[in-house]
């Protein structure tokens, strides 16, 4: 029987399906109904030590449709860490593991450009019990008016050296969850990595605007008649996060053996999930997905996940992490595979040309007929 069980850095997950930081883990009563559900781990929305810097505001999600209107493609939101303060987020943090021992809660943490501020967060949540971290250097809007978020992700030198600040104060596994907004991504997964980090999670939104409404010539989500650029999510970011995902494997394979990848991005279906851990994702996150379809959602997909695996016979996700990855390769090789291939057909071809009439065969007749004729 096919087992969705995984171990990835010591943490025991039930299956690979993990709560993405975000609305679906904003506070005790979610994440208990997440891990009743049967969610694998849930990463809560990203703390910090001062929740009162922190405002959103409303209208702050946008949503792209298909043609038909019926279906969520994209999902730009312009929403920042959480704004509840970090002790209600302790107690909370206690109370979950009180609740749900076996579940794995990993906290996601975020702050400014200060080693003190860093240790102090993880020592706070360690003493509360999660059982590893997350680093949010990621948040493309807001945050990085701060230098936060994305602002650090978007260079691997500060990336590195914050990273190693975690590296220093925790003793649980960490990830750093990177930006897709760089034109690298292979640069600051290998600075995580160089810094200690047990492993990376990619991909967090991508810097976006969701149009402009053409009867206010405003663009969305307008918020006063103006907005910010934000993050895009969904569905329709899922080749993005697919591609930076192999890329990332790639880098682990040459370099960094033994690292993990959290994959995420546009994630609806075990399917999907399938596709991310055949490119070399441990485990996979949803998100926009949980808004989309609910917390009951994660036993579909586990359904889809086994269906897929019982169809190829693998028994468990180690049968297949990475299996793709094999397949990518240069562009000049394919044309040169191409052209081999083309080669390998003229000469079978060449093989099946009668030459004298006495090699005519009632059996190959008609393929030496075609063989006559010009394509
Ligand atoms: C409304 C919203 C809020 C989010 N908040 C956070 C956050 O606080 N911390 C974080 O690391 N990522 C946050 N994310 C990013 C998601 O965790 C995830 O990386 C991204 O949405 C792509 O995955 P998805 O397509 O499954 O949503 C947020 C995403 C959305 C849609």
């Amino acid at each position: 029987m096919a087992t969705l069980e995984t171990v990835v850095d010591g943490l025991k997950l039930p299956n690979p399906f993990v709560i993405g930081s975000g609305p679906p883990g904003t506070n005790l009563s979610v994440i208990s109904r997440a891990f009743r559900e049967g969610w694998g781990a849930v990463i809560a929305k990203t703390v910090s030590l001062d929740a009162s810097k922190v405002n959103n505001v409303s209208p702050r999600y946008a949503k792209l449709k298909s043609a038909d209107g019926k279906e969520v493609i994209g999902w730009e939101n312009i929403e920042l860490i959480s704004d509840r303060p970090l002790d209600i987020w302790i107690e909370e943090f206690k109370k979950l593991k009180d609740m749900h021992p076996e579940g794995i809660l990993i906290a996601s943490i975020m702050e400014e450009y200060n080693k003190d501020a860093w240790a102090e967060l993880v020592g706070r949540c360690e003493e509360a019990g999660v059982d590893s971290f997350e680093l949010n250097f990621s948040c493309p809007h807001g945050l990085p008016e701060r230098k936060m978020g994305a602002a650090m992700g978007e260079s691997p030198e500060i990336l590195g050296e914050v990273s190693s600040w975690v590296m220093e104060a925790a003793t649980k596994p960490v990830w750093a969850k990177l930006t897709p907004n760089v034109t690298h991504i292979e640069d600051p997964a290998r600075a995580a990595f160089k810094a200690g980090c047990q492993g990376v999670s990619a991909i967090n939104t991508i810097r976006s605007v969701m149009g402009v409404d053409l009867k206010t010539l405003r663009p969305e989500p307008t918020v006063e008649g103006f907005t910010t650029p934000g993050g895009y999510s969904s569905r329709a970011v899922k080749p993005i996060a697919l591609r930076m995902v192999m890329e990332i494997a790639k880098v682990i394979e040459k370099e960094y053996p033994g690292k993990t990848i959290s994959g995420i991005g546009g994630v609806e279906t075990g399917f999907d999930a399938a596709e991310f851990i055949l490119l070399g994702s441990d485990t996979v996150q949803v998100c926009t997905g949980v808004m989309k379809f609910g917390y009951a959602h994660v036993q579909k997909m586990c359904e889809e996940l086994l269906s897929f695996m019982e169809e190829h016979k693998f028994e468990t996700l180690a049968d297949f992490k990475g299996h793709s990855l094999q397949y990518f390769t240069t562009h000049a090789d394919l044309v040169e595979r191409r052209k081999a291939r083309k080669e390998a057909e003229a000469e079978a071809k060449a093989k099946k040309m009668v030459k004298a009439d006495g090699e005519w065969s009632g059996d190959d007749f008609v393929k030496q007929s075609d063989a006559l004729a010009r394509n």
